[in-house]
Order: C-alpha cells, then sequence, then structure tokens
C-alpha cells in the first residue's frame, strides 16, 4: 500500500477507526519533518510494533520561542514523502497550522509538565516543551495510537512525554529509539543543515566530549562538576560555544548524585547556525 496522506483530523480517525475495528495496532510516529535516516530508523522500528504505521508532520509553531528558527525550518514535503515510502510507513497526517489550532495558538489548551522542563534545553528554550507535551497530547488524541516512537536523540524530550503519560493515564505505550549518527558520531539532525563547511569537520565535538565523560565516570572518576567544566573547555577549544553539559540521573534529569547508578550525560552546544544537541547513557556499579 502506496504512503497515504491525509490533512484533516476526521479524515485520520475515520481510515484509523477502520483499522483498530480489525483488530490492528497503531503506531505513530511524530515528527516535524526534514526527515533523515533518523528519522527512518523510528519507523522501521514502528513495524515491529503494530500493523499501521502513522507518521505525522507537523513544524509546530507552539514548541518555538520568538526568536528561534520556526520559519525557517526546513520544509522538504515531496523528498519527505518519498523517504516515507521507501519504508513502506502507511500515513502521513500532514495537518495545517489552521487544523492543529484553530483558535489560535494563544488560546490553545495547554499541558504543562511541572518537572525536567526548566532545565538543560528546556532553561535555554523557554516554553519549549509545553509546546511539545501539548501538540503530542493532541497528536495522540487524534491518531489514538497502541504506540508511540521518539528518539533517544532528545532525551529530555522522551523523559518529559514518559512522565506526561503517565501522569495523565494515557493508554499509549511509548517506545525509545536509538541515536542514528553520521560516520563520525555527529548525531543527524534536520538542524545539522545549519551547520557551515568550516565547522562540519569538528562538529562531533560533542560526541566526542560525551564519550569521554562517560569513560572518565566508567573509570572511577566521581568529579562530575570537574567533569563537566573540562568537558566545556573541549568544546571552546573546539571553536563552539557551549550551552550545556551535564552529568544528570537518567530518569529524572536532576543533577547525578552520588548514589545513582542510571547516569545520563547530556550536553548542547551553538555553531553559528545552529543549536546541536545529544547524549549519552551509562550504568555504574556501587
Ligand atoms: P523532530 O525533531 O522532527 O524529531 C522527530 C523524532 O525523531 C523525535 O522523536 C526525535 O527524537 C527523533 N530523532 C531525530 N533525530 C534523531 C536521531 N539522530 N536518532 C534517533 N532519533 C532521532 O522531536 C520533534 O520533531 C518534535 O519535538 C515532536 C516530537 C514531533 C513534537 O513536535
Amino acid at each position: 500500500m502506496a504512503l497515504q496522506v491525509i490533512r484533516g483530523i476526521s479524515q485520520l480517525r475515520s481510515v484509523l477507526d477502520k483499522h483498530r475495528q480489525t483488530g490492528e495496532r497503531i503506531v505513530c510516529v511524530p515528527t516535524m519533518g526534514n526527515l533523515h535516516e533518523g528519522h527512518m530508523a523510528l519507523i522501521q522500528l514502528a513495524h515491529k510494533h503494530g500493523e499501521v504505521v502513522v507518521a505525522t508532520i507537523f513544524v509546530n509553531p507552539l514548541q518555538f520561542g520568538l526568536n528561534e528558527d520556526w520559519d525557517q525550518y526546513p520544509r522538504t514535503f515531496d523528498s519527505d514523502v518519498d523517504k516515507l515510502n521507501s519504508v513502506n510507513c502507511h500515513y502521513l497526517f500532514f495537518p495545517t497550522d489552521e487544523e492543529m489550532y484553530p483558535f489560535g495558538m494563544d488560546n490553545q489548551t495547554r499541558v504543562f509538565c511541572p518537572t525536567m522542563t526548566d532545565v538543560l534545553c528546556g532553561a535555554s528554550r523557554p516554553g519549549h516543551f509545553e509546546g511539545v507535551t501539548t501538540v503530542v497530547t493532541k497528536l495522540f488524541h487524534i491518531a489514538d495510537p497502541d504506540v508511540a516512537i521518539f528518539g533517544e536523540k532528545d532525551w529530555q524530550q522522551l523523559a518529559v512525554i514518559r512522565r506526561m503519560v503517565a501522569d495523565l493515564c494515557m493508554r499509549v505505550k511509548i517506545v525509545g529509539a536509538p541515536i542514528a549518527r553520521d560516520h563520525d558520531g555527529l548525531a543527524l539532525s534536520s538542524r545539522n543543515a545549519f551547520i557551515s563547511e568550516d565547522e562540519r569537520p569538528r562538529a562531533n565535538q560533542l560526541n566526542k566530549s560525551l564519550n569521554w565523560a562517560r569513560e572518565q565516570i566508567l573509570s572511577g572518576n566521581k568529579d562530575y562538576g570537574r567533569i563537566e567544566a573540562q568537558a566545556k573547555q573541549q568544546i571552546l577549544d573546539a571553536g563552539f560555544r557551549p550551552d550545556y553539559f551535564s552529568v544528570c540521573n537518567a530518569q529524572n534529569l536532576a543533577p547525578a548524585l552520588d548514589e545513582d547508578t542510571d547516569l545520563a550525560i547530556l550536553g548542547a552546544l551553538f555553531t553559528e547556525g545552529a543549536r546541536l544537541i545529544d547524549n549519552v547513557q551509562l550504568k555504574i556499579e556501587r
């Protein structure tokens, strides 16, 4: 079955209801488009979790700050459709802003997760996660999926969505997908298109520093503050401005304590034209 593009909420609901009635499981993969191999891996994983795969493309204005890149965000509908077809995605929900926010963004009821959203990416992007949780809730109400797939590249987003689903007793099962990377370790991202040619050979510094920090901790270094400071210096030395670099409890994203064993190290840096994020996970013995 070739990909079917659907722009209306009621149209999507009626096609998915038919599948549901025959016992098929719906798997949803929310995206903002400009699809790359990382997104494709999410669709491939989606096929393992159900019979009907629904991708969504919506460049959600509610999650962009006023001075952010909403209007410049790459919109590549035709090639996105080709890519979705190549991985046998069944439906693409591609709503307009008016379909998603018929009463305007300012009047939209919001979903707000009070923990984990004002640190790390949330500290430099106020309101961002409220925009994410609001649109993802709407997409869940529209598609009513059995399973939804999110990438571990946005570890904080995944953690916030998991918390929202638990807090609001949503039935959807959230599945995390591993980070897809370029040959040199740079995490794939739509925003990589904004990395200059001059910066590109050094743009994997964030990944290098995250792996370096991980090795430090695994070899017994417990001075997280010093590791974070050294990693930021490595990023500066590579010619980038660090945003944050933080050794955290992998579940609640608070700064890691001595007794924490399940850790995530998260980092963000600014290139000239983009803000890049990445993370690594590790478990330590006590
Ligand atoms: P977007 O940035 O388009 O990402 C869509 C999904 O792809 C997210 O779950 C993201 O974590 C995942 N992803 C992106 N790059 C990846 C990579 N290199 N490896 C693995 N997964 C990757 O995240 C969003 O859109 C939006 O915030 C959204 C959830 C759609 C809400 O608007």
